[in-house]
């Protein structure tokens, strides 16, 4: 009667342990599916893409788009806390590539001091970013 009690006791403790590590085995694969470098690619691939003639139509101080290296940026709420003024309503609705990396125009004219904006602006640049222009 002792033995079979515990052949039971032993043959449920072992039915636990594999039941145990079963779960651990699925949560640790669930969790690898929703962290980690995949999900960032994923994230990325759903990006908001927008064409040149939507851009195009956000074009004024109240309601301004820019495109900077393939981005969609929107300046609306930036325009008056920009350092150089109004001269960023250049950007409204255009490429302002360009203008933003040389403080130039595409004719060659040169916009305050004409060198390129510091990497404090471009960090102040990705948090209004609102997509990729598509291709
Ligand atoms: C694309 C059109 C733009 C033009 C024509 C323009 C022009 C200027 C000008 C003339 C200045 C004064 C300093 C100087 O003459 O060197 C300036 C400063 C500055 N601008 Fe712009 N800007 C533009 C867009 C932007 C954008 C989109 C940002 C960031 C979101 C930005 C951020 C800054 C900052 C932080 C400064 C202070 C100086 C520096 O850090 O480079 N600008 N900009």
């Amino acid at each position: 009667m002792k033995k079979s009690i515990a052949i039971f006791s032993a043959t449920t403790l072992i039915l636990l342990v594999l039941i145990g590590f079963g779960l651990w085995v699925l949560i640790d694969r669930q969790n690898n599916k929703n962290s980690g470098v995949p999900n960032n690619t994923s994230t990325e691939q759903q990006a908001k893409t927008f064409t040149l003639n939507e851009v195009a139509s956000h074009n004024s101080r109240t309601d301004c788009w820019t495109i900077i290296s393939g981005q969609v940026y929107e300046l609306t709420d930036f325009i008056n806390r920009h350092p150089g003024g109004d001269e960023v309503l250049r950007a409204c609705g255009t490429d302002a590539t360009t203008l933003f990396t040389s403080r130039t125009t595409k004719d060659g004219q040169s916009i305050g001091s004409g060198t390129p904006h510091s990497q404090a602006a471009q960090e102040q640049l990705d948090q209004l970013k609102l997509g990729t222009l598509a291709k």
